[in-house]
């Protein structure tokens, strides 16, 4: 009788604990941040409820068999507004995919954080500053795509560090200063950066080939 009686307790406080605000999920808590930082005048987020105990059922988002999110789909979303820093906090995250939208601001220094990323896929948006260099310590990233956006500065010299990089287009911007060279960038060619008036080169393009006028 007394085992029963303390099962029971048991069972009421594994319920209390479901409810109770204070089992909030870290990464929703991230997500939520980000849509807090939206315009959504599609309401592609509505399915974003934060008293939900995790993000996996949200609309967008896709988990791991762990219950952590491994996928952000908001591509042509309609979605304007800034990116948000609790975004480095998905440490389970491979891809970023917010391209073809009209988010305006910097690209938060915090991404750097996504230690697990593949792609982050940010083109066409309008997106201002400079690229942060953190975006070096995604080492297992392997497309990096920042075309068509109002990014200005130089490209850090510390993304050539990026090992498993396949894919880099910064093209249409307003970067400025030298490409880098060496390390991941030595396979790169001009159409990955072309089309940013201030960026010069060829110097340092090396032997990539560099012949702007002609087509493949
Ligand atoms: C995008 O949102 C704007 C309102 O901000 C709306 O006028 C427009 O129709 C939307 N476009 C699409 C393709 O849904
Ligand atoms: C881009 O940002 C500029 C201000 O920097 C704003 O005037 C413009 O409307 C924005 N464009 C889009 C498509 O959101
Ligand atoms: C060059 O990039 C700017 C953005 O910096 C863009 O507005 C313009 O359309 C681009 N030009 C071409 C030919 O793609």
């Amino acid at each position: 009788m007394k085992k029963m009686a303390l099962l029971f307790h048991f069972f009421i406080f594994l319920l209390l604990q479901q409810l109770s605000p204070g089992s909030a999920n870290p990464e929703g808590d991230a997500l939520y941040a980000l849509r807090s930082g939206l315009n959504d005048p599609d309401n592609v987020l509505q399915s974003w409820d934060p008293t939900l105990v995790d993000p996996c059922t949200w609309f967008h988002v896709t988990c791991d068999v762990d219950g952590h999110v491994t996928r952000l789909d908001l591509g042509n979303a309609n979605l304007s507004g800034n990116l948000v820093p609790e975004l480095g906090k998905l440490e389970r995250l491979q891809y970023l995919e917010l391209y073809m939208n009209n988010l305006g601001g910097r690209i938060p220094a915090e991404l750097g954080g996504l230690k697990s990323l593949v792609s982050l896929d940010l083109y066409h948006n309008n997106l201002t500053g400079s690229i942060p260099p953190s975006l070096s310590k995604l080492s297992n990233l392997r497309f990096l795509r920042l075309n068509d956006n109002k990014l200005t500065g130089r490209i850090p010299r510390e993304l050539t560090k990026l090992a498993n990089l396949k894919m880099l287009d910064v093209s249409n911007n307003n970067l400025c200063g030298t490409i880098p060279t060496g390390g991941s960038f030595s396979k790169f060619t001009e159409e990955s950066f072309k089309n940013n008036s201030r960026l010069e080169g060829p110097e340092l393009m090396g032997s990539v080939r560099y012949d702007v006028g002609s087509r493949r």
